[in-house]
């Protein structure tokens, strides 16, 4: 193959590019900050470049189009890229390049002289596709409007001509489809500018907790999958609304809609049914990305909106944990990294630049206060750390009377009271005269027996104590023991060590409040990872929208996830005993 130097004004940059290049490909793979509005269909004319040939000769040209034939210097245009930060956990600045864009453009009339037909004069360009229907409208919506339109465009496909300049109503929303939430972020398209977040639960939990229980509710019966599916399309269409309401434009202005979500949800938004998912070998319908019109779903958009789904990795590792691998830039990294993603289950993702496993364990609902007696989600009136010391302290999210335990609390909560002496190594939440550290005596007063059963009081809230016992720190045991385990797996069959990690990202709002230490002292996270250790927020959430904000985001989440190889953990031979290791303290 031949190569060619490729000198680029005004920094002086030079490149080897294979022959036959376009400047777009050396662009985006050196880097290049530089802005194709029409994502490169050579329509809107506004990536013009001037070319000086080995020869001398100068030229313009259209980046997206001109082909590298010999040495050149590529002169860029003086302007700036529009930049999107997210701050949704992570801070990224990212070139605008939308899934969906506008052109506008005023054409000249036809005359006798210049008698194109009409498509050809709204584009130029060979090979791009469009719809019977945008033909269908063409004719009347050019000349009504004088024929000044706008181009709505989705990789090489016109999916839509409207009526003069509509540039400026172009938005779009990205979703988290959580098994227990749904969080959803309208974002101007035009400037990759968040406009606002809205969420709520997910109602689907009405018919299961959990993905199994909906999983069986959706096989049972044709109306269990459609039950499932309108009550999240009803909740997403709900929420589209008020993001639109809040930032002042109609739903009609959202063009694209990305989501990443487990398989199960991804599933169940799109009408698939998740039957096999449930069954062994645990086999997905489809894990590579899908694209579908909006209107297909019933999602209350723009009519020529498009939704497009986050690809999966296997049956129990979803598009949700592809979107906080892009969102913590898994694939940039030189040195191993761990992602952890707790929610109601608990995905793990070992790897560095080109390789990378994954797993997921059961284990989320305890961090998220299920199945714990006091336990409840990270809102107002949870008791988010606690310390137990010389002094004893906890403290409430939004500063009220307690009501119950989060996540991070728990966690916290069952370290100190294993530092006490309150709890011995393996689990039992001793009697008071069964403590023998001076520490712990300190708060025997505090252990009791609620229902029977064992408990320390962490606080009396307006209704009632907010308490731990025996069996909660079991559940607690098993949840932690998973994830360890599950850490644990993947390091032996990446042929890696602990101590070879370089850092340690938590996903997830539990992610946020978790105190490192009390992650490490309950052996939740390898001791030696301690320093390492960054909360990444709602992560998933934030892939979403990057992918949302920039078609080169979306395409390293795609092949993120045809990287990201899954290992079956309850199929591993050494899964149970590094299990049962894990789940003391
Ligand atoms: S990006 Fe090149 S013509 Fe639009």
């Amino acid at each position: 193959m031949d190569f060619f130097n490729v000198t680029i004004l005004p920094d002086s940059v030079q490149i080897k590019v294979p022959a036959d290049f376009t400047l777009k490909q050396v662009f985006n793979e050196n880097g290049i900050n530089f802005e194709f509005p029409c994502g490169g269909l050579g329509v809107c004319k506004r990536c013009k470049v001037t070319i000086i040939r080995s020869d001398g000769q100068v030229q313009e040209a259209l980046a997206c189009q001109y082909r590298v034939k010999e040495d050149v210097t590529v002169k860029l245009p003086h302007k700036e890229a529009k930049h999107a930060i997210l701050s949704e956990g992570i801070e990224r600045h990212v070139a605008v390049d939308t899934l969906v864009k506008k052109v506008y453009f005023e054409l000249p009339h036809p005359t006798l002289s210049d008698n194109r037909d009409d498509w050809k004069r709204v584009i130029e360009q060979q090979g791009i596709k469009t719809s019977l229907k945008v033909l269908q409208d063409l004719p009347e919506k050019l000349r009504e409007s004088d024929f000044k339109v706008t181009a709505v465009i989705e990789a090489d496909r016109v999916i839509s001509i409207e009526s003069r300049d509509t540039t400026h109503k172009l938005l779009g929303m990205a979703f988290d489809i959580g098994t227990t939430t749904i969080a959803g972020y309208l974002v101007d398209l035009k400037s990759g500018k968040d406009l606002c977040r809205v969420s709520t639960l997910n109602p689907q939990t009405r018919f299961g907790a959990d993905v199994i229980s909906r999983i069986s509710y959706a096989s049972e019966s044709a109306e269990g999958l459609d039950k499932l599916h309108g009550a999240v399309i009803n909740e997403i269409n709900n929420l589209i609304q008020e993001a639109a309401k809040q930032a002042n434009h109609s739903p009609l202005d959202v063009y694209a809609i990305t989501f990443a979500g487990n398989t199960t949800m991804h599933h169940l938004l799109l009408k698939i049914p998740p039957k096999y998912l449930a069954r062994a070998p645990y086999v997905p319908v489809v894990t590579a990305p899908v694209v579908v019109d909006a209107a297909e779903i019933n999602i209350r958009i723009n009519p020529e909106g498009k939704v497009f789904a986050f690809p999966n990795i296997a049956g129990f590792v979803g598009g949700d944990t592809v979107a906080a691998a892009l969102a913590a830039e898994l694939d940039k990294a030189d040195k191993l990294k761990l992602l952890i993603d707790i929610g109601t289950n608990g995905e793990i993702v070992l790897g560095s630049k080109g390789k990378y496993l994954a797993c997921s364990t059961a284990a989320g609902p305890a961090f998220e206060g299920v199945q714990i007696s006091c336990g409840m989600r990270g809102a107002s009136g949870a008791i988010d750390h606690v310390s137990i010391g010389e002094e004893y302290e906890y403290t409430v999210i939004g500063n009220t009377s307690p009501r119950g335990i989060a996540g991070s609390g728990l966690v916290d909560a069952v370290a100190e009271l294993f530092k006490a002496g309150i709890v011995d190594e393996k689990g039992r939440l001793l009697k008071a005269e069964e403590i023998k550290d001076p520490i712990g005596k300190q708060y025997k007063d505090k252990i009791t027996s609620i229902n029977g059963i064992t408990a320390f009081v962490i606080a009396e809230g307006s209704s009632g104590p907010v308490y731990i016992n025996q069996k909660d720190i079991r559940e607690f045991q098993l949840a932690k023991g998973a994830i360890a385990a599950g850490i644990e797996v993947l390091l032996k069959e990446y042929g890696a060590e602990t101590k070879d990690i370089d850092e340690v990202f938590l996903a997830g709002a539990f992610g946020n409040y978790l105190r490192p230490e009390s992650a490490c002292d309950v052996g939740l996270i390898p001791k030696e990872l301690k320093d390492r250790i960054k909360g990444i927020g709602n992560a998933a959430g934030a892939g979403a929208k990057l992918a949302l904000i920039s078609q080169k985001e979306y395409e390293r989440a795609v092949a993120l996830s045809r990287e990201i190889k899954y290992i079956e953990l309850s199929a591993h031979p050494d899964f149970n005993s590094i299990f049962l290791n894990k789940v003391g303290f």
